[in-house]
């Protein structure tokens, strides 16, 4: 098997600097549309073959390192009784967002064997059809970011009313946020024993807080997810965008992999973080919009900060946007590959 991004998150010597993306499966590519203009989003998630199939599709048309399991972060929220669905031109819409204490006193806890069997089920199919070609990560949701979507009842710019629950109801804040890490836990653990090769831990949305709130309201519960799955072999991988004032307080959150966005030169960030860990990043998404020649550029920028030091996965600091071409994505990650080689 091509091993090197798993070399990577342990921070020994690979024979070319790793590459994948976040949202490497998704609408720039023609193949996902083709599937996506018969089938909503959540009846890909649901249906095993067609998740499995579109986790395929990038690891075909891409020289990525990795394979990340297609699912979204929000599917932990349904069997704990937030009911949501994802609205054409929008995003994700939650049905009845949480407004009161109540209400999180009363979520579910779950076994995710049953309610979320069918992520299992695609894990399996993937190993058994990515055998000998790359690792497979699996991923959840952040008690931070998930309690953003759960409060706010879709995507937000100011948190305001998250925020506003953590300083007037901090107990209750603790509450949820406690219920989410054990839920993630759960999930996590689940997909470890299903077979994915590493987990990554969105916490997407985290740097909208300040460090001091980032410490009393999210870090304990981030903290103890991973304190819970380190026990197993398996690499694990820490990322939010907008962090830079955070990153050592997430290090100390945990992750053998800290992701960084582009809002900080690799170098600076790797620095903040200490060199015993390693990191993944962090190219501006939005460049690969523009010319290839600067597309480039910037790529050739972020492999020189890492200086061929052991412990640097390339990929964007966020997601791939719906309008890329796929073309620049292919010769991004032939080009990370020539040049680290
Ligand atoms: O290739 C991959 O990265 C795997 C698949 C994946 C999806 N969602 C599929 C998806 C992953 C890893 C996620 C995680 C996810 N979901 C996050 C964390 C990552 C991040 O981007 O920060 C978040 C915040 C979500 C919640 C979510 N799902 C939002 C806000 C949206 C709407 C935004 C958008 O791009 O439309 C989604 C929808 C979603 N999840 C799509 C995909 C491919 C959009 C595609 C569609 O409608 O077909």
């Amino acid at each position: 098997m091509n091993d090197r991004f798993l070399r990577a998150c342990r921070r020994e010597p690979v024979d070319a600097t790793p590459v994948w993306f976040m949202r490497q499966a998704g609408r720039y590519m023609d193949s996902y549309r083709a599937i996506r203009d018969r089938h909503s989003l959540l009846d890909i998630c649901r249906h095993p073959e067609l998740a499995a199939q579109v986790t395929l599709q990038p690891v075909d048309a891409i020289e990525v390192d990795a394979a990340i399991l297609f699912s979204d972060l929000l599917l932990p929220l349904a069997p704990m009784g937030i009911a949501f669905d994802f609205v054409e031109g929008e995003g994700p819409v939650i049905e009845a967002p949480i407004r009161s204490v109540d209400r999180i006193d009363s979520l579910h806890q779950f076994d995710p064997r049953e309610a979320l069997g069918h992520v299992l089920d695609t894990i399996r199919i993937l190993r058994t059809e990515l055998t000998d070609r790359v690792p497979l990560i699996g991923f959840a949701g952040a008690p931070f970011t998930l309690a953003s979507y759960a409060i706010e009842g879709g995507p937000s710019t100011n948190y305001a009313r998250t925020k506003s629950l953590m300083y007037e109801e901090p107990e209750a804040w603790h509450r949820l946020a406690d219920r989410l890490a054990t839920v993630t836990t759960d999930y996590l653990i689940s997909q470890i024993e299903a077979g994915v090769q590493a987990v990554q831990l969105f916490d997407s949305w985290v740097g909208t807080l300040s460090a001091a709130d980032y410490r009393e309201f999210a870090l304990p519960h981030t903290l103890k997810i991973f304190a819970s799955i380190q026990h197993f072999d398996v690499p694990t991988l820490h990322f939010g965008t907008g962090t830079a004032t955070l990153l050592p307080d997430m290090r100390k959150a945990g992750g053998d992999v800290i992701g960084l966005d582009w809002r900080m030169p690799l170098d600076e960030g790797w620095a903040k973080i200490g060199e015993d860990r390693a990191v993944q990043g962090n190219l501006d998404p939005t460049l690969l919009l523009g010319p290839e020649h600067r597309m480039l550029q910037a790529a050739r920028n972020v492999l020189q900060r890492a200086k061929g030091r052991p412990g640097h996965i390339f990929n964007l600091g966020h997601g791939i946007l719906p309008m890329t071409d796929l073309t620049q994505v292919q010769n991004l990650a032939r080009f990370v590959h020539q040049q680290t080689s």
